[in-house]
């Protein structure tokens, strides 16, 4: 199955369980939320976990595009994006957990094709505030699914106060011969599916007050589960990437880890300026910013002639239509290649300063703020030109 067969094989299982699918949103949180990009799909449904009645009715299923800038440092690694699909179902105050985790034993396997004994699961072992989730763990007994039981692992919450409750998670094992150990001890477990049982909302002060309802918030990562399902070993190696696996190696040839962090940040950088930000040094603005940088950094260590000049229209057309942005490639590369230009000018000024005798020695707190404020040179990139 490709990426999109897998996308519709799940929506219609949950449409006809009387799911109605809504648009997922941009990556931009409504304002005043105090996060920077949409990180998971119960994101933009907050209000509506917290009891605001929900104008589609109370069972919901999407694809929604989400950005964690948590895992930037694991970028490269078999299974995380910086940007990827979360394809997420919701029960707004109607069924409870384990009826969710019926249809997604049922669906992995029967659906999806899913070896049943490649599945292991991880349920809320309860601590002196919250019992524990014995509903998740009969089912999978029922199910015949192996289950860890852990406290902090299986606590799911997206901010520090807001809804959050004890959570199940679905794994699958990638490693070769029969699975072995359990997730919380064995990272060949990848978790691909998790179960949220958002009954409780954390106040400023850490206590937890039961939300108005009991909601089941469930989201799946697109891009793993489609890698395990094609017998890939990454995620940079399912269909998604093809284009990319393609076109890319002819106008760069890269080593893996390289074309993995290129190819996650060009993408991540397409999508983010799809939802219109622009480069910046503060906020969203700035994350866009790193995420250029870092992949311009790569590019160039190995031949500073490349440019994103080079970045084939079609990786930036694929990335966009892949996301469901309504704008035209033209503008996304503009804007590239405009910050690569910032970016080459800012490393220009940066190497000639860094090259005057009173930089030589080590550098002062007070070298790095006249640095920053009257050349424009950050920290970071003060650093990284002087390891040059
Ligand atoms: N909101 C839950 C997650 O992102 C489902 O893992």
């Amino acid at each position: 199955m490709n990426t999109d067969q897998v996308v519709r094989t799940f929506i219609e299982y949950f449409e006809e369980r009387g799911h109605r699918r809504i648009t997922g949103s941009t990556l931009l949180p409504s304002p005043g939320d105090p996060v920077l990009f949409t990180t998971s799909g119960m994101h933009p449904l907050t209000p509506y976990l917290e009891g605001r009645p929900h104008p589609q009715g109370r069972r919901l299923v999407n694809v929604q595009r989400c950005l964690r800038t948590t895992d930037l440092d694991e970028v490269g690694d078999p299974t995380h994006l910086t940007v990827f699909e979360m394809l997420g179902t919701w029960s707004l105050g109607d069924y409870e957990g384990s009826l969710s985790l019926g249809w997604a034993y049922e669906l992995l396997t029967e659906g999806l094709g899913v070896d049943p004994g490649l599945l292991q699961a991880t349920v809320y072992g309860g601590d002196d505030r919250v019992g524990p989730d014995t509903a998740s763990l009969r089912l999978w007994q029922e199910r015949g699914v192996p289950v860890e039981l852990t406290v902090e692992d299986n606590w799911w919450f997206n901010g520090p106060v807001g809804p959050c409750g004890p959570d199940s998670e679905i794994f699958l094992w990638s490693g070769e011969g029969p699975p072995r150990s359990t997730p919380t001890r064995d990272d060949r477990w990848v978790e691909v599916w998790n179960h949220v049982m958002m009954r409780h909302r954390r106040l400023e002060d850490g206590s937890l007050v039961p939300l108005p309802q009991r909601n089941v918030d469930t989201g799946l990562g697109l891009e793993r589960l489609v890698s395990l399902l094609q017998g890939r070993t990454s995620v940079f190696d399912c269909d998604v990437f093809d284009p990319w696996r393609r076109l890319l190696p002819a106008v760069w040839p890269l080593d893996e880890p390289s074309f993995r962090l290129v190819c996650d940040h060009l993408r991540s950088a397409v999508v983010v300026l799809g939802d219109g930000v622009r480069p910046a040094g503060t906020g969203r603005g700035y994350v866009l910013r790193r995420l250029v940088r870092r992949l311009l950094t790569v590019l160039w260590r190995d031949d500073p002639s490349r440019s994103l000049e080079d970045l084939p229209d079609e990786l930036v057309g694929h990335t966009l239509d892949r996301f469901r942005q309504d704008v035209g490639p033209g503008g996304v590369r503009r804007e590239l290649l405009a910050e690569e230009q910032r970016f080459a000018g800012l490393l220009r000024r940066g190497r000639q300063v860094l090259a005057r005798p009173r930089f030589r020695g080590p550098l002062t707190d007070d070298d790095f703020r006249y640095l920053h404020d009257t050349h424009g040179l950050p920290r970071e990139l003060v650093v990284s030109l002087r390891q040059e």
